[in-house]
């Protein structure tokens, strides 16, 4: 298969960035297709470790990036993680980077309102606080800046004026000074130089990619269960997570996604407010976070933790079309005497075998655990699956029984090398 794109399928935070890093060897092109910089990938190669929230992780290998149309811009965002890489030595240039020209803009006054709505507790989402979500808003209600009117003067005054009569009662209410649309023209008139070098359309350079025989791998942001359709809502980010999104944030069309590898976290963890069934408040769970070092990249964060839950993940499997899986931090649960796996859910009196979709539901699910054996050894930075230790080898291949998908990888440590291929998604 030509493109593989990789997907988040719990809810975020499943270790995609390395597998995007990982994996970028074997492709020509990686496309962000959605979400901004509430996303965070962290690389680990050597001793260096890069932390990027809105470049496609490929940019570390050198391998041509592309922030497709589903993505939300903050252009100083942009320019602030162009300019960290390249003090940590990797130079960022035109010839590597595009941002499609049709993206739209992330602006202060998103993420005053994103920070200014979960402070006032107005349904509380736990959100990053970086204007992802009024951003797209902005974007679906048609008055969004978008990078190409970064070199038309006149539109963008003429967008600034639209915006801003949409912002001020919203400012207001909220208790925000008014801002003033000259001050916001000017601030975005002196980036504008910097961020336009990299704006072509995306969809045009990507067509002509693949129709020379190109391989692109997408990097998906987030997780499946935050998918704003798909997902715990209104628990969930502002964009669509799901593999079928690459299509529509790159223009490269259905064929696009190719082979979708599911990225899961051998636990399962989340942030910020919203319904986990298998979360723990013992010392299992302290364990998974503090082992699993379960901090937010973006945010600092402690992310809530708890058993592998297969009912999810199995709903993910459909919901993206994923064809195999990479499961990451087994090694965590390296020493835990006894684990257990979901495989469904109690509501009340019914036996149910997916997340439904009311939130009160969700709410009151409880758990059906089956138990299985720990191991003593250690499967840290494995490199072969004789290495594993057996009764992780079961774990494994009950972890694929129950979600109906294969493991195609998997990842035993944060280093770029610490990674079992069992079969190769560009190849399968
Ligand atoms: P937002 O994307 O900042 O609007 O946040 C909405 C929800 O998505 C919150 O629960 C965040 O914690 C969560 N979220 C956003 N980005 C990530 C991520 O990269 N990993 C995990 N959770 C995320």
């Amino acid at each position: 298969m030509a493109n593989v794109t990789v997907i988040g399928a719990q809810w975020g935070d499943e270790g995609k960035g390395k597998l995007v890093d990982w994996l970028s060897n074997r492709a020509d092109v990686v496309v962000r297709f959605q979400g901004g910089h509430n996303a965070g990938h962290t690389l680990v190669v050597g001793n260096q470790t890069y932390k990027l929230s809105l470049l496609p992780s490929g940019v570390v290998q050198g391998k041509l990036s592309i922030i497709g149309n589903g993505v939300v811009v903050d252009p100083w965002h942009l320019l602030k993680e162009i300019a960290t890489l390249g003090d940590q030595g990797v130079m960022i240039t035109p010839d590597l980077l595009v941002v499609a020209d049709n993206a739209c803009l992330i602006l202060p006054i998103h993420r005053d309102l994103d920070q200014a709505r979960e402070a006032a507790a107005l349904n509380k989402i736990g959100t990053t606080g970086r204007g992802i979500g009024p951003a797209y808003e902005d974007k679906v209600g048609r008055r969004a800046i978008r990078v190409a009117d970064l070199a038309d003067r006149e539109a963008l005054e003429a967008k600034i004026d639209r915006l801003l009569a949409h912002h001020a009662p919203l400012r207001r209410g909220l208790g925000l000074p008014d801002v003033d649309p000259a001050a916001l023209l000017a601030e975005l008139e002196a980036i504008a130089p910097r961020v336009l070098v990299y704006a072509r359309p995306a969809w045009l350079l990507l067509d002509e990619l693949v129709k020379t025989g190109k391989r692109v791998l997408f990097e998906g942001a987030q997780g499946a269960l935050l998918d704003v359709d798909h997902g715990t809502y209104p628990y969930v980010t502002s964009s669509n997570t799901v593999a079928g999104q690459a299509a529509a944030g790159s223009g490269l069309g259905p064929k696009g996604p190719g082979y979708v590898l599911g990225i899961v976290k051998a636990y399962t963890t989340r942030v910020g407010e919203g319904p986990f069934p298998t979360e723990l408040f013992d010392a299992v769970g302290e364990h998974l976070g503090t082992v699993g070092r379960e901090v937010g990249t973006v945010t600092g964060r402690s992310r809530r933790c708890g058993w592998f839950d297969a009912a999810l993940v199995r709903q993910s499997v459909a919901l993206n079309g994923i064809a195999g899986i990479a499961l990451t931090k087994l090694d965590v649960l390296d020493g835990l005497p006894t684990l257990k796996i979901c495989t469904g859910y109690r509501l009340g009196d019914q036996e149910i075998s997916y997340l439904p979709s009311g939130l009160k539901a969700q709410s009151q699910l409880v758990p059906v655990y089956e138990e299985m054996e720990g191991w003593s050894g250690t499967t840290q930075g494995a490199r072969s699956w004789k290495d594993l230790p057996a009764s992780a080898v079961k774990y494994v291949r009950r972890i694929e029984e129950l979600i109906g998908a294969p493991v195609a990888l998997l990842s035993t440590s944060p280093q770029r090398d610490d990674t079992i291929l069992m079969r190769d998604p560009f190849h399968d």
